[in-house]
């Protein structure tokens, strides 16, 4: 399976979940999601000190909790008490960082999509794909279709591929490189998800003789984003993704 295979309808995905409604990676924001009918969410896993993966962007706490300094640092144990939606607005105080295991539970509840992107901090890239993997193919029903997997990480998709070959997997690239075949390739992986700035026709061109599908991130102008699904990306990745699905 590929990201070709997925019909992306609306072909908009909620970066972080609607961070522009809600905080990002949390349940708040999954759940504006799907109250402004986006079906795909994506969204950011590291693992806790003691294992535990979560649903987080930033290698340290500081800017979406309440708490400070390295999220490889801190036990599930105390992370789980951290106020993650105060720094965007008071009225998100009861948000809490999510377990990956609720954010794919909301995900199958609720009929959507999810993209796991594995973003292990420094040093922990083995344990964070194991992890993360392992914990949600004992949660994914086998004939509901896969979450998409990514990652900027090489290696990360390497091992996601040994683990589950069936499972899609999107490699993350924020720059243009014209040896993309190799680092496609290399990764192991079926898509690419590219920074939206880098991607012109010609780029696109390239990718769709190829039928590589490309997702682009992070497209928060509509006819920006009109522009690249009609050069042939699937589907845009976006911190409003209502006002996108809207004006197409
Ligand atoms: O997966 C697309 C996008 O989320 C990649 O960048 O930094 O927002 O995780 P970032
Ligand atoms: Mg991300």
């Amino acid at each position: 399976m590929s990201a070709a295979d997925f019909l992306f309808l609306p072909p908009v995905i909620a970066h972080r979940g609607v961070r522009s409604q809600a905080p990002e990676n949390t349940l708040a924001a999954f759940k504006k999601a799907r109250e402004e009918g986006i079906l795909w969410i994506e969204t950011d896993i590291k693992l806790t000190h003691d294992g535990v993966p979560v649903l987080m962007h930033d290698d340290t706490l500081d800017r979406t909790t309440s708490g400070k300094g390295p999220v490889a640092d801190m036990h599930w144990a105390e992370m789980g008490k951290l106020d993650a939606g105060s720094w965007f607005n008071p009225s998100f105080a009861e948000e809490r960082v999510p377990l990956l295991a609720e954010a794919l539970r909301y995900t199958l509840d609720n009929n959507m999509r999810i993209n796991l992107e594995l973003k292990p901090c420094p040093g922990r890239t083995q344990a964070t794909v194991m992890v993360t993997l392992i914990e949600a193919a004992k949660i994914w029903p086998h004939d509901y279709p896969p979450p998409l997997i990514s990652s900027f990480d090489t290696e990360a998709l390497v091992i996601a591929s040994r683990l589950h070959p069936d499972w899609p997997r999107g490699l993350l690239l924020d720059d243009w490189h014209d040896d993309w075949r190799d680092r496609l390739s290399k990764a192991n992986a079926d898509s690419i998800h590219m920074k939206a700035d880098v991607l012109s026709a010609e780029r696109m061109h390239q990718f769709v003789k190829a039928e590589v599908p490309v997702l682009a991130y992070t497209v928060n102008d509509p006819l920006r984003a009109k522009e690249l699904l009609h050069w042939g990306v699937r589907a845009v990745f976006s911190d409003n993704p209502k006002e996108i699905a809207k004006a197409l």
